[in-house]
């Protein structure tokens, strides 16, 4: 995907403000998480980035093309080459996990005519390349059963081998690790990062901060605003208590709170918080 340029983004529903003045560069093949208390706009910026959502102000744009002027054609064609993980999954629920792979090959023809041709056999029509992608992500067997029977790691799993399918150049991972246990969260991660090395875009939305260090660029939001854009070396344990002040969620973690007491909550927090104590830039 060419570059993605947010320049002065605001987002409103109504009173709400969900992005405001949101500015930054996404480059080519670049990888990114985006972090942020709940409600500070992150799933609200991953759907502009497919003109989801109207923008109040600002300006958005594609490889230098305003990507809120795109024709119906255009904009249709730009979405094709985007890929979505959501915590939902949007998946079909009552079509096999093999259908709603191969809906990353006929996502773009998107016709009941094009879905009643898979829906002929459970196994019907299944391309190599999606049988490959089902194979990668360990549901080689499940091609022909349908998604409302799999559990939530596998659903999640089969959202991924659609991605496979697809190859898009962006990736838009919104929680893609809710819910699911750290094999496949791993499992997961190392697809989407593959898929980054073959040239996608990839913007992960996460709310594990261990998950976002691995990244080489965090961009955390803060009721709709920029928060942190940056290397997460530079992310210290203020700056993180600052992002997630009052979020229901971090409170549970102790996050902010005396480092004695970040002692007894999760590890992973506890981890983030003392590793980088003292080092950041902050
Ligand atoms: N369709 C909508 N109608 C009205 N308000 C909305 C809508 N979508 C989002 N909002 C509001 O906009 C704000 C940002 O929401 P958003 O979903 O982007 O947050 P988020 O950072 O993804 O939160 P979470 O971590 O809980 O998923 C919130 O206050 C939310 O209630
Ligand atoms: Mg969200």
């Amino acid at each position: 995907m060419q570059e993605i340029s947010l320049e002065g983004v605001s987002v409103r529903f109504g009173d709400v403000v969900a992005l405001d003045g949101v500015t930054f560069v996404i480059e080519p093949g670049e990888k990114l998480a985006v972090i942020g208390a709940s409600g500070a706009g992150k799933s609200t910026l991953f759907r502009t980035l497919t003109r989801g959502v109207p923008l109040q102000s600002g300006r958005m744009t594609v490889g230098g093309r305003n990507l809120y002027a795109l024709s119906k054609r255009e904009l249709k064609e730009m979405r094709r080459r985007v890929g979505t993980i959501y915590q939902a999954y949007n998946l079909i629920p009552q079509l096999s996990a093999g259908v709603n792979a191969a809906l990353g090959e006929v996502g773009g023809m998107g016709s009941v005519g094009t879905l009643r041709a898979f829906l002929a056999g459970p196994d019907a029509g299944l391309s190599k390349r999606i049988r490959a992608a089902l194979e990668e992500v360990g549901l080689g067997d499940k091609a022909g059963v349908r998604t409302t029977d799999l559990s939530g790691g596998q659903q999640q799993r089969v959202a991924v081998a659609r991605l496979l399918v697809q190859r898009p150049g962006l990736i838009l991972a919104d929680e893609p690790f809710a819910a699911v246990d750290s094999v496949t969260t791993e499992r997961v991660l190392e697809t989407l990062l593959n898929l980054n090395r073959d040239g996608a875009t990839l913007l992960v939305n996460l709310h594990d901060v261990e998950i976002a260090r691995r990244f080489p660029r965090v961009v955390a939001l803060r009721e709709g605003r920029v928060a942190f854009d940056g290397s997460p070396e530079r992310l210290s344990r203020e700056k993180l208590a600052e992002i997630y002040a009052g979020d229901p969620r971090e409170a549970e973690r102790g996050a902010g709170s005396d480092p004695q007491d970040i002692r007894h909550c999760r590890e992973e927090t506890f981890r983030i918080a003392e590793g980088r104590d003292g080092v950041s830039a902050h």
